[in-house]
């Protein structure tokens, strides 16, 4: 009771007390458990930054071992799965479908909504991050018309990941450490970010004490949209679009600085960074890189710099402190690795699931209240009820 203040959007508004992520929006700051983004991108691989989200520390080597075989003990996901993914059209979204399946895994793995102790939250914590990337592979392989397929125990966390999506039948898989590198830095980058609209949406279902499965599936429904992960995929359309157009960067510049018009230049603008996004800065410079040591040349890239460019001395994005944002560049990695591009989203949240976790095991292990906002009413007074013959 008493008064309530609205906050829209929760702009002001602080949802709990965190030690996983600080970021400072102003200066361009972000560290995971206090080490810096563009060291671990540089230095660690994905797996290692997963168990320091999670657990709050980096592992030595005898524990980095011991949870990646309690991952590859967990690999398999039911072959009744497959039934449900078979009963989606090729043509369906793989962000539906891998929330979907998460969501199956509940009546999978019932024990997974069991948080009585420590070791429990670990079985549910360790077999999802083991079968998550078989659902990520099995999106990308029924959008590929490829045979369903599981891991490969003898090859690292991400290795085996991106086997697992690219491997063809009867044709010998071939490891490639700058795709590997490449993607390792791109999941490092999007493992975590605070309280962003996903975060908040699991750790907000989680609340009401519903299972972890069944919250990251509903943190996958919120990333989908296109103001959050799914502008990934936005922008890629867009500088497809703009090429088709004849490279006409200055329209779509008019366009998005038109009020009367819906569209805005995606992979632009944060709620927080209001300076740059250090996580776009790594992944510009990862996207020349790659590219290049790939041998790719892809007009998409130039344009995506011209973009750039024109909005950073645009009054209206100076004036607004827009900057390119974490999906800007990350689009043109993925699609230089033979990513499909209704795939990009997917690999978002492959990358923040480590961070949905580690926010919902800080959550349940504080035994965090139910999350359920306020309001302001603003609707008619008391009424009273009209048969439906005298409407
Ligand atoms: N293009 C054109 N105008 C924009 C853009 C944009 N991309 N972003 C913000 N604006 C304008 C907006 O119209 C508003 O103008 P005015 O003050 O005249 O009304 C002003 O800038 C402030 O924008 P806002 O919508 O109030 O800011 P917000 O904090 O609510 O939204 C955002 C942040 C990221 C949703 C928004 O910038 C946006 O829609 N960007 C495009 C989508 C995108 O790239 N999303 C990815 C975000 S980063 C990673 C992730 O979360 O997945």
């Amino acid at each position: 009771s008493g008064m309530v203040t609205i906050d829209p959007g929760y702009k002001n508004t602080g949802s709990c007390e965190s030690a996983i992520t600080f970021l400072d929006g102003e200066k361009g700051i972000l560290r995971y458990r206090g080490y810096s983004i563009e060291d671990l991108a540089e230095k660690a691989d994905f797996l290692e930054v997963a168990y320091l989200l999670i657990f709050g520390e980096l592992p030595n080597k005898e524990q980095l071992d011991t949870f990646h075989n309690d991952i590859k003990e967990e690999s398999q996901v039911d072959e009744e799965m497959k039934k449900i993914l078979d009963g989606f059209p090729k043509s369906a979204h793989p962000m539906g479908v891998l929330s979907s399946l998460t969501s199956a895994l509940v009546a999978f793995n019932p024990t997974s909504v069991d948080v009585s102790s420590e070791s429990a939250m670990y079985s549910s914590i360790v077999r999802i991050l083991a079968k998550f990337p078989v659902l990520v592979a099995w999106a990308q392989r029924k959008k590929k018309g490829l045979p369903l397929d599981y891991g490969d125990d003898t090859l690292g966390y991400v290795e085996n990941i991106h086997k697992m999506m690219f491997k063809k039948p009867n044709q010998e898989y071939k490891k490639d450490p700058i795709v590997i590198d490449a993607l390792d830095k791109l999941l490092i980058l999007h493992a975590d970010h605070e309280q962003n609209c996903s975060t908040s949406t699991v750790r907000i279902v989680g609340s009401s004490h519903a299972g972890l499965y069944a919250s990251l599936s509903a943190g996958i429904s919120a990333l989908w949209g296109p103001l959050h992960g799914g502008a990934n995929q936005a922008v890629l359309e867009m500088l497809e679009a703009i090429q088709a157009d004849g490279g006409d960067t200055k329209k779509y510049m008019a366009k998005a600085k038109d009020k009367n018009d819906p569209f805005r230049l995606m992979g632009f603008g944060h709620r927080v960074y209001k300076n740059f996004d250090p996580r776009a800065k790594i992944i510009k410079k990862s996207a020349d890189e790659v590219l290049g040591s790939l041998g790719i040349e892809d007009p998409i890239l130039d344009i995506a710099k011209g973009l750039e460019k024109e909005a950073l001395e645009d009054d209206y994005f100076v004036k607004r402190k827009l900057y390119p944002n974490v999906d800007f560049y990350s689009g043109i990695i993925y699609r230089a690795l033979g990513i499909p591009t209704e795939m990009f989203t997917v690999m978002f949240a492959l990358g923040r699931l480590p961070g949905w976790i580690a926010q919902w095991r800080e959550m349940r292990l504080k035994g965090e209240p139910i999350g359920r906002p306020r309001q302001v009413y603003v609707g008619e007074n008391l009424r009273s009820f009209v048969n439906v013959e005298k409407r």
